[in-house]
């Protein structure tokens, strides 16, 4: 057995001008910068910021945004510098099939599905108590028993249905509808901030730092406890320098997608130049943005007064102006359309690569003529977001989606110095710093932070891996395009 086979890039690059599994060139610099604030901007900063400042880190949240942009930034020149070099749909999971081999790349591939279908699950589940609390706004009622927080939340489940339509007519006019969303997106953004400035109170910022107490989740059992605590015995803390760690590994969420754009590589008119601008100018922009949101509502609020659930609307509510507090919400239904279209398209790529290779059915991988994009594929993503986001109990699944974006990223740091190592020659139009220096602590960060997820989490994720190994030797290893190809080679090689 050879589950270390490599693919060379000339052939993933090859493959992606076959007729029938090419994708249309279509994007630009300024589009993929779109799709990756879009992608980016979500859940994370509408509803985490508070819940994390109010239970972890009070205003010192800004400092635990600023570890996960750190660690987003080191993962992200790794990126930028792989989607240079390997401009093939399937982000990470190409990269790694190129140099790690197939069953690190089968495990990339299977994490970053975890990543994008859990994510558009749970980002759906955010939108639609938005969406129920801006009907509230506006006078009138979604029946409590088919919206969030009930069997089946049949609010989330129609709206990943329309944006799933929206996927399989074409990844064009999704982009077009998503830049429309996402200006409305950061105008709301941007008008928390400019709007919160008048509102701060400089006390609130006193102390910025809240001094370290005991874990408001610690009642739980060691299951609940970051998996770091559980291992070395390490008093579990909130607030302090440990609580501003913690929450880093939880606001990671919101940086979460500025890696999808990597996805995207094939659809780019000119993947050299753009996907590194796409993948580093979204994840820039999102990191003010968010230090700046941070800073307003800490200083509007106490931090033990911020509302754990809408923080940004109730910041303004509580000072009167609910005007305000609407548009936020609407912003918000807005904003987390874009987000859960975006996270969908990246799942309906990696499965589209994924197949291309064999490594799934093939007929995943089947482009439809008439909307140039995989219609099959697209059906059955959409299909299964909108069960998951429908039938599962919401605030269960974050976790699950750092974990597995996380390690995702450190086999892509640890990937960039092995392939400048095996393949030197190939023209690389950006360029990590500091290689092998910079990928390693690349690397080493996002497994720090994976160790301040819960035990609980790396159970998930350990059920999740197992069951990605038995399809991967059930039927990936035998039905794999690189190793038929290597064996067909291998018999013609025996038959002279
Ligand atoms: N970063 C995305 C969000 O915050 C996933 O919703």
């Amino acid at each position: 057995m050879n589950v270390f086979r490599t693919k060379s890039v000339e052939a993933s690059i090859a493959e992606t001008v076959e007729p029938e599994h090419q994708l249309r060139r279509t994007l630009t610099a300024l589009d993929l910068t779109v799709f990756g604030v879009g992608v980016v901007i979500g859940a994370g900063i509408f509803t985490l910021t508070g819940r994390v400042a109010a239970q972890y880190a009070g205003p010192g949240v800004v400092f635990s945004f600023a570890i996960a942009a750190f660690c987003c930034a080191l993962a992200a020149l790794c990126y930028a510098e792989f989607a240079s070099a390997v401009p093939v749909a399937g982000s990470a999971y190409t990269f790694s099939y190129a140099t790690l081999g197939e069953l690190v790349a089968w495990i990339i591939g299977w994490d970053l599905l975890l990543e994008l279908l859990l994510g558009a699950s749970v980002v759906a589940q955010g939108w639609s108590s938005y969406f129920v609390a801006l009907l509230g706004e506006l006078g009138a009622t979604w029946p409590a028993g088919i919206g969030p927080g009930s069997d089946f939340n049949l609010a989330a489940f129609l709206m990943v249905a329309l944006i799933g339509a929206l996927v399989c007519y074409g990844i064009k006019e999704s982009l077009r509808v998503n830049l429309v969303l996402v200006g409305l997106k950061l105008f709301v953004v941007l008008f928390v901030i400019v709007a919160g400035i008048g509102f701060i109170d400089k006390d609130n910022y006193s102390p910025f730092v809240p001094d370290a107490a005991g874990s408001v989740g610690a009642a739980g059992s060691w299951l609940h406890a970051p998996l770091v605590q559980t291992l070395f015995g390490i008093e579990p803390q909130v607030f302090g320098i440990l609580g501003i760690v913690s929450a880093a590994s939880v606001v990671f969420f919101a940086y979460i997608g500025f890696d999808v754009v990597a996805t995207t590589a094939e659809e780019a008119r000119n993947p050299q130049r753009d996907l590194p601008v796409g993948i580093l100018g979204s994840l820039a922009i999102c990191t003010v943005l968010y230090v700046a949101v941070a800073l307003v509502i800490t200083g509007m609020v106490p931090y033990d007064e911020i509302n754990p659930d809408a923080a940004l609307a109730n910041a303004f509510l509580e000072h009167g102006k609910d005007g305000y507090a609407t548009l936020i919400s609407a912003g918000a239904v807005a904003g987390l359309t874009t987000v859960v279209m975006t996270l969908m398209i990246g799942a309906v790529r990696v499965v589209f690569a994924m197949s291309r290779d064999g490594l799934l059915p093939e007929s995943l991988a089947r482009v439809t003529a008439r909307t140039g994009t995989p219609l099959r594929t697209s059906v059955g993503i959409t299909v299964l977001v909108a069960l998951v986001a429908s039938l599962t109990p919401i605030g269960k699944l974050e976790e699950m989606v750092n974990i597995g974006t996380l390690s995702a990223f450190a086999l892509v740091s640890l990937a960039v110095p092995v392939l400048r190592r095996t393949r030197p020659d190939l023209p690389r139009s950006f360029r990590v710093p500091l290689s092998p220096v910079l990928p390693v602590a690349s690397a080493l960060v996002c497994l720090y932070l994976m160790l301040n997820l819960s035990a609980e989490t790396w159970l998930r994720f350990l059920v999740w891996m197992l069951v990605g190994f038995a399809i991967y030797f059930g039927y990936g290893y035998r039905n794999s395009r690189v190793g038929t190809t290597n064996e067909a080679a291998a018999d013609a090689h025996l038959g002279q």
